[in-house]
């Protein structure tokens, strides 16, 4: 029996579902994990994860197929990223077996939130990942809390893609070269609420970030990597150390291949933002935002106006919904069916 949820008009809200998972690291290994109905973690108040931000977290989807299978969306490659954020700030390795493990029992526990074919939601997964015992030093953990929420969403846009305004504060970096922009661990995002802010009062819906070394490069946007479309359907995205590695990124480059675009990763400098045909922003929950323009300071860059029939990244958002929802070949085996 699925929930009476006004599946149509979901947003990107919490919405609180039946369970989450949750696993504790003691003396030098995970247990089991269990199903938890109660949303609250009774957690230490010297936890290393509320002082010292020792937190990371993942986020991808299960979708409802043509078929009715419920599947996930590339969930090794969400489990790697984990890997690597959990390395960078000297957290244990979650496997991805075990990993996998928790996706699909909080998954079939709450089969009911799952959005239905046709209705353009999605469920939404997101893994923590937390420093959860008493320090009182800086220094890692010796008890970690891995938790796995998930919660229905739904179509950012209901009427096709809709352009935004984006804007470049020049006083605001998000990542440093050799920092943490490259894992997703929690402190980038209280970071980047202040900018984010300001840009949202002046208007913007979106900020996107130079390089903070040179200021010269585009690095990507708050939440989302950068992707500019050349004339002749070159896909361009950035080639960076502090931008985060977008898992949509990496798929949409590989659909633009399979559809015989060329595919170039380098760095993109600012004074090329004016020669693309199509930019966007892209990332798990909206998938791609189009972007109508870029301002900083007084420079305004606009990108010429969307059209539907000729977009190259109307296509590619076409096509991996295409494979998420099951309605084309899933050629790449991206998908991870969930046994309910
Ligand atoms: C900073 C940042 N960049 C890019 C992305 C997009 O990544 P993905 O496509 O894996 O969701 C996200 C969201 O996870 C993000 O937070």
């Amino acid at each position: 029996m699925k929930k009476e949820i006004d599946w149509a008009n979901l947003g990107f809200g919490y919405m609180q579902t039946k369970s989450h998972i949750a696993y504790t690291w003691k003396d030098g290994k995970w247990n089991e994990g269990e199903l938890v109905e109660s949303p609250y973690l009774n957690i230490h108040i010297a936890a290393t994860s509320l002082h010292y931000g020792q937190a990371a977290f993942e986020g991808l989807k299960a979708f409802t197929c043509k078929d009715g299978k419920v599947r996930v969306f590339r969930m090794e490659e969400n489990a790697k990223r984990l890997q690597r954020s959990a390395e960078r700030t000297f957290m244990p390795e979650v496997s991805t077996e075990m990993f996998n493990d928790a996706v699909q029992r909080v998954i079939a526990d709450n089969k009911e939130f799952v959005p239905p074919y046709g209705t353009g939601g999605s469920l939404y997964i997101r893994p923590l990942l937390i420093g959860s015992g008493a320090e009182m030093g800086v220094k890692p953990s010796i008890e970690y809390t891995f938790i796995v929420m998930v919660m229905p969403v739904g179509p950012y846009y209901t009427n096709g893609l809709t352009p935004v305004k984006a804007l470049i504060q020049d006083e605001y970096d998000r990542a440093a070269p050799q920092g943490v922009g490259d894992i997703k661990v929690a402190g980038n995002y209280a970071a980047g609420l202040y900018a984010q802010a300001k840009a949202k009062a002046k208007g913007y819906p979106i900020a996107l970030y130079l390089d903070a070394k040179e200021h010269n490069y585009i690095d990507e946007f708050g939440t989302s990597n950068f992707v500019g479309i050349k004339a002749d359907g070159t896909y361009v995205t950035p080639k960076s150390q502090s931008v985060l590695p977008s898992i949509t990124n990496k798929s949409l480059q590989q659909i633009a291949e399979d559809l015989g675009y060329n595919v170039e990763v380098r760095p993109v400098a600012y004074s090329e933002l004016g020669e693309f045909a199509e930019i966007g922003a892209c990332g798990t929950a909206v998938v791609i935002t189009l972007i109508e323009s870029i301002d900083r300071n007084d420079d305004h860059i606009q990108v010429p106006t969307f059209n539907k029939e000729t977009s190259v990244l109307s296509k590619l958002y076409n096509q991996i919904q295409a494979i998420q929802y099951g309605e084309v070949e899933d050629t790449h085996n991206w998908m991870t069916e969930v046994s309910l």
